[in-house]
């Protein structure tokens, strides 16, 4: 392993490649990476960077981002079958036939989406700006949103816009949270501070102390008091908040059906060492998004960084 770690390092100096990855990858891709971030600053890094050759250690979506925003850069993913379950969960034909049937509503989609469901998006959101992006729309405005039932409904009770329309898709990770084991765990450490992302089902952020974006359970967990912490979401982010902080305890939230007792998603899971060796040694698999599919799915990503950026996100 020592072996493929160095060839990597030496790999992406010659191409004068960066490296991006999400905090769902293993912990030995996210030390390789140049940012290691959450969806809005991997979008938000990938704006900025000078390199002409991009290596995206997450899933599908996420290099596609990066492919929309800087289309003359060559961008490539370890592995192309590293899709997300709620991309998958809002194909589209079906969101065009939803979206038709609501004109006159704002589209506001979560990154998690295929570059054909960002062309019908009015604004692209992520994890860490979907709620103050809805707040910032005038309360007449209609919105349909997708493709997360849960983070919808999560926003709906932050904001009580009950009459807004939610795409009935979800995360299979996040969805499999167990209520009962968390409160278990809850008695075994009562001082624990329970993390949770938008993205899980509602009794599982009811029981939550945070709700918030991988960053924003980053950031909780470094500014906290608290030395325990119950993480529910992908264990990934784990490596970061341990690192931060190793004087703390994480635990992962038990998934409701496992073995193993962890919730790892199989996609972020599949960006190895050994790939993004493979990966950057012969310049593939490469993403690529066709032009016209592009430019208008570029719309709505790039006016989701110009509001983060005006609030400051
Ligand atoms: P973040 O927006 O927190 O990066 O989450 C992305 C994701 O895939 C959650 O499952
Ligand atoms: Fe997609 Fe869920 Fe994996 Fe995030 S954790 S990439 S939403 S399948």
């Amino acid at each position: 392993m020592e072996q493929i770690l160095e060839s990597i390092k030496q790999l992406k100096r010659e191409k004068n490649a960066a490296i991006l990855a999400h905090y769902y990858t293993v912990a030995q891709v996210q030390d390789l990476a140049d940012c290691v971030g959450d969806s809005l600053a991997l979008a938000q890094e990938a704006v900025k960077l000078n390199n002409d050759l991009v290596v995206m250690c997450g899933v599908h979506f996420m290099g596609e981002t990066v492919k929309i925003l800087s289309p003359d850069k060559k961008v490539l993913l370890p592995d192309m079958r590293a899709s997300c379950s709620l991309a998958e969960s809002c194909e589209y034909s079906k969101f065009k036939q939803l979206v038709d049937e609501h004109k006159g509503y704002t589209v506001i989609s979560y990154v998690n989406t295929s570059a054909a469901v960002k062309s019908l998006t009015d604004i692209c959101c992520t994890s860490s700006n979907a709620l103050a992006i809805v707040k910032g729309l005038p309360r007449s405005e209609k919105i349909l949103f997708a493709p997360d039932r849960n983070l919808g409904d999560y926003i709906k009770s932050q904001t009580g816009r009950d009459d807004m329309v939610i795409w009935d898709g979800a995360c299979h990770v996040h969805e499999q949270f167990s209520v009962e084991k968390i409160v278990e765990l809850k008695k075994q450490f009562p001082n624990a501070k329970v993390l949770a992302h938008p993205e899980c089902k509602r009794p599982v952020l009811i029981l939550a102390d945070k709700t918030g974006s991988t960053a924003a359970l980053l950031k909780y967990s470094q500014e906290s008091s608290s030395t325990e912490f119950i993480v529910a979401t992908e264990p990934g982010i784990i490596h970061q908040m341990q690192r931060s902080s190793p004087h703390k305890t994480f635990i992962p939230a038990p998934p409701i059906d496992s073995t193993c007792g962890c919730n790892d998603c199989e996609f972020m899971k599949m960006i190895t060492p050994e790939k993004l060796y493979l990966c950057l040694k012969n310049e593939s698999p490469e993403v690529q998004v066709e032009e016209s599919l592009r430019k208008k799915a570029e719309k709505s990503i790039v006016r989701m960084l110009e509001i983060s950026k005006s609030l400051g996100l």
